[in-house]
């Protein structure tokens, strides 16, 4: 089943120096969902931010979903810990923790209104997501290296999307991707079969140029 296309900005390329200022921008041009990179400092390098920041942005911008992408090797900890604290579209890595269907259908009981996705980084094959995509709500497919905003696209992602897109006919996940997406690029994702398109450094890069902004989102 074919999804709306949406684009999701990703809170790391914000400017954390004037946050709020970001926030309204976006809450103007009508962002609905941003991308909340969680990284532990583990399963990548950085550490980002967590569950603190996402608890003040519920208070002060409630109008906002939250996509929270785990990049953290304890992925089913961290995700308890954000679902309680609202968060309910969360995406744990393939690679973080063997995942199994039992895991899968232990979360989707525990926790009934979670929008559950599946991450692969670039090393790893497509054909290992294929057994769980009639439990899932989305699998995001990492575009870059896991861990850094402002990294160069990897082509090969693309033959990922179109295979998820035959795989989901009649399926009923979303398809997101995740890194290196900006207006060069962007319109042959979604040709691929891409519906949430996460993307960072470019689109805040623009920000302050509505004209930009609005044609770029207007997909
Ligand atoms: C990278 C993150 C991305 C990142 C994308 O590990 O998952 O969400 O913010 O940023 P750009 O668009 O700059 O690649
Ligand atoms: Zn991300």
């Amino acid at each position: 089943m074919e999804k709306k296309i949406e684009i999701f900005p990703s809170l790391l390329g914000a400017n954390f120096l004037s946050l709020e200022d970001d926030l309204e921008k976006l809450s103007e041009i009508g962002i609905k969902t941003i991308h909340y990179d969680v990284m532990d400092g583990h399963f990548v390098d950085d550490i980002s931010f967590g569950e603190p920041l996402l608890r003040k942005l519920f208070t002060s911008h409630p109008e906002f979903n939250y996509d929270v992408h785990l990049m953290v090797s304890n992925p089913l900890k961290k995700l308890e810990d954000f679902y309680k604290i609202g968060a309910k579209k969360i995406t744990i890595h393939l690679e973080a923790k063997h995942l199994s269907l039992n895991l899968i259908q232990y979360l989707i009981n525990q926790y009934p209104k979670l929008e559950l996705g599946i991450s692969i980084s670039p090393e790893t094959d497509v054909e290992e997501t294929f057994y769980l995509l009639p439990f899932i709500s989305s699998i995001l497919i990492m575009s870059v290296v896991p861990g850094k905003g402002g990294q160069k696209f990897i082509e090969n992602s693309l033959n990922k999307v179109q295979v998820l897109k035959e795989k989901r006919k009649e399926l009923n996940f979303a398809i997101a991707i995740d890194g290196g997406i900006n207006d060069e690029n962007i319109d042959k994702v979604i040709s691929a079969g891409a519906d949430h398109i996460i993307v960072g450094s470019y689109l805040f890069k623009i920000l302050n140029d509505k004209e930009k902004v609005v044609s770029f989102l207007r997909r």
